[in-house]
């Protein structure tokens, strides 16, 4: 029978062993890969489970006898999916149709985020988002909250609970924005201090200032994001950018000063380490040296992108010009929570959507862009996203015979990049078999 999920909450005083095949990442991204592994987890100085040592099952036992094993023949261990950009008040509003993206947010965004200044709402749905990314593999995510403080509260409360590692903020959106999701400049800047002085760096959660894209923000409104992200300079940036060729015009016309529509936020301090924006496909390479001299990060949305009619992201101009860059799905924009859409998308993405002649991304690079790729990308290297000696053990258990077909296929793989496609290519929420969360004490 196959079990198709079990969130798995381990609290281990002591070192435990998992053998399996493991999946691991080194320094410059490329995969390792051990058919017979063994990963050790095990408690650090505040008693957080941390990896603590990986590698292949004949060397690593030696290092830790009498250790408990929990033995997974078949399976893969990997590590927890990182979600670089997604929308936790828009779970409901997946696969609504509309003619791009300002329609989208009129007609279906702003009616159902209103409905988060009802902080019960805000609960149930916060639930609803957790259980279906844990279903689908994913650990961590750079999170989209509403205008209203209440669905921040929310969502920390709900992943405190679980003890993940998550990022959320309240979204400023100050004008162009019907009743029920505009917020008042000063105040928002107000709560959005007061969120950070209680939720950021509380265990494992962090904040992110959320400017919902520039054309949606007053100066005043930009100017204070700025300002309070220069004073909390280890808390996230996030916001939109140059997803659509009429955001891009509008964005133009509101900022003419600006060079360009990322210019903007440039110009009022929010690029830097740390800063996400979401799309980056309408960009020239002026736009991609920004990216990288300020150290800001892409998050590449590609099911939304073809799911709006948004464009393509340029994945081999962002890698000749060299800026961080990993993957997210933008639920509701986005059209699945499962990170193997996201990358089946993201390959497709890079075969038909360049201006060059396209790309066939490795598998394994795919994969990484969306674990520890990714975990770069949003300044926690070495803390997610990975599973070498010193990460927080986020970590899947995938079944690769999840289906006859998934079975069929995978016993025909004759070497890892052929592995990872074929779960990337058939691979969905039955492949995670269990999400197992690091816990602390
Ligand atoms: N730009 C501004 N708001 C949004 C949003 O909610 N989703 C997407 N995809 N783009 C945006
Ligand atoms: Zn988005």
């Amino acid at each position: 029978m196959h079990i198709a999920y079990r969130r798995v909450c381990l609290t281990l005083a002591a070192m435990h062993a998992y053998r399996a095949s493991l999946l691991r990442f080194d320094a410059a991204g490329r995969p390792l890969f051990d058919t017979d592994g063994l990963l050790v987890v095990g408690p650090d100085a505040q008693g957080r489970q941390r990896v603590q040592d990986a590698g292949a099952h004949a060397e690593v036992a030696a290092r830790h006898p009498g250790v408990a094993v929990t033995h997974w023949p078949g399976r893969i261990l990997a590590p927890g999916f990182v979600d670089m950009h997604i929308h936790f008040p828009q779970t409901d509003i997946i696969g609504a149709p509309a003619d791009g993206l300002l329609p989208w947010l009129e007609n279906y965004t702003f009616p159902a985020e209103s409905r988060f200044a009802d902080p019960a709402h805000s609960a149930e749905v916060a639930e609803v988002f957790f259980d279906e990314l844990l279903r689908n593999g994913v650990t961590t995510s750079l999170t989209f909250a509403t205008s209203h403080p209440q669905s921040v509260q929310a969502f920390f409360e709900a992943a405190e609970r679980r003890q993940l590692r998550m990022i959320t903020g309240k979204v400023l959106q100050d004008r162009h924005s019907p009743d029920g999701v505009r917020d008042r400049t000063e105040q928002s800047l107000v709560d959005t201090e007061a969120l950070i002085r209680r939720w950021h760096n509380q265990g494992r959660l962090g904040y992110a200032i959320t400017p919902r894209f520039a054309p949606t923000s007053t100066d005043a409104q930009l100017r204070g994001a700025g300002e309070l992200a220069a004073k909390y300079p280890d808390t996230w940036v996030h916001s939109h950018v140059a997803e659509n060729k009429d955001e891009v015009k509008w964005a133009r016309e509101l900022f003419p000063q600006a060079r360009s529509y990322l210019d903007v936020y440039a110009g009022f301090g929010l690029m830097r380490e740390r800063a996400v924006y979401a799309h980056c496909i309408h960009f020239d390479d002026d736009d991609r040296r920004l990216m990288r001299d300020t150290g800001t990060a892409s998050a590449v949305s590609p099911t939304s992108n073809l799911f709006l009619g948004s464009g393509f992201f340029d994945f081999e101009g962002a890698d000749r010009i060299g800026y961080r860059y990993g993957l997210a799905s933008d639920v509701g924009g986005g059209t699945s929570f499962s990170p193997f859409a996201t990358m089946l998308a993201a390959y497709y993405v890079g075969r038909e959507g360049q201006t060059k002649p396209g790309v066939s991304i490795a598998p394994s690079q795919l994969w990484w862009r969306h674990t520890g790729g990714a975990a770069r990308a949003l300044g926690l290297d070495g803390v997610i996203g990975n599973l070498q000696p010193g990460c927080e053990a986020d970590f899947l258990v995938i079944d690769p015979k999840a289906t006859p077909l998934l079975a069929r296929k995978t016993a025909l793989a004759n070497n890892l990049e052929e592995l990872l496609f074929s779960l990337i290519v058939l691979g969905d929420d039955r492949l995670i078999e269990r999400t197992v969360i690091s816990q602390a004490g």
